[in-house]
Order: structure tokens, then C-alpha cells, then sequence
């Protein structure tokens, strides 16, 4: 089979971690027979370099007419002055909105081989931890009306969260679907003891649930989620939640198995089109070092692999690559630094890890 991919290098660690990615993309279309074909599109602070805005029209276009997009990381210090609507961050965002990838699918998935680099008492993570964290992604506050106004404080600036029903129904639904495909469990976050967007998120996805009778659902509010991720991460399996408590939950869930260095994450929309990233930024202090970690990008490709292409095997042995690095002891320089014996580790940069996952496959 063929399958065009819109590729995004972007920023900072970004074409690094995108250059091992394709590389294990290629080692299974030698595999299993598929024909990857790459373009590559500028979004982030290198198309405000060479093209003076963070989302060329080009780039959009040319991810709406692929079959897939896989992005590295864009923003760094360069550009952080700019003002908000010229800032990197705006081509995310603006592929979010106008490719309408509502369901931001973000697993934290504690491997085996990582469990000594997970900072939680070996009591609390025993047999493992698998979560997905399912985040709204084109609404509430990073969409919601904004600007700035006099006060008799005087200026203040404002931005607005809002869910419509439709927004929260389709949401809870691809949260249910999953929990049906897991362990049958739905917690939805919100703050609905203070926010009516969140007594209207809470309502709604209580209805969604009666379709789903299997599924046990409980609502926590976000300040008790985060507190619960901390103390006994295990009482999770699906987690529903807004914008940008999913933001914030997310990076809490990832410190959890270890490193923000091996988290993927799939940004879907209706129908099987997706984009797919590492949760983790451009990190510019690593960028050019050959430091970074590739397995967060390696294991994002793995999810489009499976939810947008439907390679389930080929899927399995991208996983399967990066669990054999780890337990043959290779370590990038994040997940060696809680490593409990490093002696028996071997540290490698972000091109070895990169050979060693395709030589796995
Ligand atoms: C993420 C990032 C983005 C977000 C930023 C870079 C706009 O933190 O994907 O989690 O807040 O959504
Ligand atoms: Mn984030």
C-alpha cells in the first residue's frame, strides 16, 4: 500500500526526532511492503523565518490533502517575544482548528523496563500503569473569544472558555469507545464546583454514559485529578477531560512513567485522519546536541500506524523495536537520569536510539 504523510519537522529537537521517525517508517515499509511517501511543510518559527507567518497556507493544504500528518515539536526562545497571534504555538493550534482534530488521544504508559525511572514508590506503580488521557482540542480557552479591556484595576485581558454540547458529546463519545476497548472506565475532569462550562460538560457527558452501560463513570474535579494522578495513577483508564485541563493533565500523567521523552499522542478527527506528535516541545536547549529522546515521535508514528492506517502489526513492531532497546539497557540521556543503575545502562544520542529501534524491526 501507499500512504502520503504530511510531515512537519518544525523546531528545536523537532527535524531531529522527525529524522529517527521516518527512519523506522522506512525500515517497516522495507518490511512489510508499504510505500511511505514524505512531504515536508514548514510550520512554527522556521515558517515565520522563511515565510513570515507560523502557518503558511501551503503547509495546511497540503496536510489537508494527505492521508496522515506527523509533527515534531515548533516553538523556542527566538520567537517568544512575539506577539500572542504571530507566535509559533499559532500553527499548532491553527492545524488543530482547520483540520478538526477534536480527540487529542495522550497514553502514559509505564513500560517495564522503565518502572525504576517512574519517581513514585515501586508500591504505588506494581504491575504497571496505562492511562489515556483523551483532551478536547479545538474549543474551550485556547479557542474562546479573547482580548483586553480597561478596568478600574486598570488593563485587563480576558479568554473566555466555552463548550457547546455537540463539542462535549463527541468528545465523551470517543472516550466511551475507547473505555468499551480497555478497562470500562470513564473519568471525566472538570471544575464544576466554580465553572458553569464545566456543570454543562458534566451534564452532558453523564447523558453520553447511558449509552454506554458497561463503561463506570466518575467525575472528578481537576485540582482532586491531579492530586489522585499523583498519589495512585493505577485507579485510571480512560480520563475525559477539556482543553486545557487535558494540557495540564497530561504533562502531570507523563512524569509518571518516567519521561515526557516517551509520550506519544494522536490528534484525530471524525473519520480515520489524524495527526500525530510527541507530547513533549522543541526543547532548544537540546536542540543540535544529539540528546534528545526520538521514542516519543518513534511511538507517535506507531499510533498512525494503527489509527489511521490500520497497520496493527506493523503497529506492534514499532512498539515491540522500543520496549527491546530499553531492555537491552540503551538509554536516551532523560530516562537514564532516573535510571537506578546506571552501570548497567548504556547511554546513546537520539541518532543511535534512532538505528537501534529500525535495526529491531
Ligand atoms: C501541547 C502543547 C501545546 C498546547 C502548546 C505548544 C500550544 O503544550 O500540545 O500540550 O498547549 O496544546
Ligand atoms: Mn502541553
Amino acid at each position: 500500500m501507499k500512504y502520503n504523510i504530511a510531515v512537519v519537522p518544525g523546531d528545536g529537537i523537532g527535524p531531529e526526532v522527525i529524522g529517527e521517525t521516518l527512519k523506522v517508517l522506512d525500515r517497516i515499509g522495507e518490511k512489510y511492503g508499504h510505500e511511505f511517501n514524505y512531504t515536508k511543510v514548514l510550520a512554527g518559527g522556521c515558517a515565520i523565518d522563511e515565510k513570515g507567518e507560523p502557518l503558511p497556507e501551503e503547509t495546511v493544504k497540503i496536510c489537508k490533502e494527505s492521508d496522515a500528518v506527523l509533527l515534531g515539536a515548533v516553538g523556542g526562545w527566538k520567537w517568544d517575544t512575539l506577539p500572542g497571534d504571530q507566535r509559533p504555538e499559532m500553527a499548532l493550534l491553527g492545524l488543530r482548528k482547520q483540520l478538526g482534530l477534536f480527540a487529542n488521544l495522550r497514553p502514559a504508559l509505564l513500560f517495564d523496563e522503565l518502572a525504576a525511572a517512574c519517581p513514585l514508590k515501586a508500591e504505588i506503580v506494581s504491575g504497571g500503569l496505562d492511562l489515556v488521557v483523551v483532551r478536547e482540542l479545538t474549543g474551550g480557552i485556547y479557542f474562546g473569544e479573547r482580548g483586553h479591556k480597561q478596568t478600574d484595576m486598570g488593563e485587563a485581558a480576558y479568554d473566555v472558555e466555552q463548550y457547546s454540547v455537540g463539542e462535549i458529546t463527541r468528545i465523551a463519545e470517543v472516550a466511551f469507545d475507547m473505555a468499551m476497548k480497555r478497562n470500562k472506565k470513564v473519568t471525566s475532569v472538570d471544575k464544576a464546583n466554580v465553572l458553569e462550562s464545566s456543570r454543562l460538560w458534566r451534564k452532558t457527558v453523564t447523558e453520553v454514559a447511558e449509552k454506554y452501560p458497561e463503561v463506570t463513570l466518575e467525575h472528578l474535579y481537576v485540582d482532586n485529578a491531579v492530586m489522585q494522578i499523583i498519589r495512585d495513577p493505577k485507579q485510571f483508564d480512560v480520563i475525559v477531560t477539556s482543553n486545557i485541563f487535558g494540557d495540564i493533565l497530561s504533562d502531570g500523567a507523563s512524569q509518571v512513567t518516567g519521561s515526557i521523552g516517551m509520550l506519544p499522542s494522536a490528534s484525530l478527527a471524525t473519520g480515520n485522519f489524524g495527526m500525530y506528535e510527541p507530547v513533549h516541545g522543541s526543547a532548544p536547549d537540546l536542540a543540535g546536541t544529539d540528546k534528545a529522546n526520538p521514542m516519543a515521535t518513534i511511538l507517535s508514528a506507531a499510533m498512525m500506524l494503527r489509527y489511521t492506517f490500520g497497520l496493527l502489526e506493523e503497529a506492534d513492531a514499532i512498539e515491540n523495536a522500543v520496549k527491546k532497546v530499553l531492555a537491552d539497557k540503551y538509554r536516551t540521556p532523560d530516562i537514564m537520569l532516573n535510571e537506578k543503575d546506571p552501570a548497567s545502562c548504556k547511554e546513546i544520542g537520539t541518532k543511535e536510539a534512532g538505528d537501534l529501534i529500525a535495526a529491531n524491526i
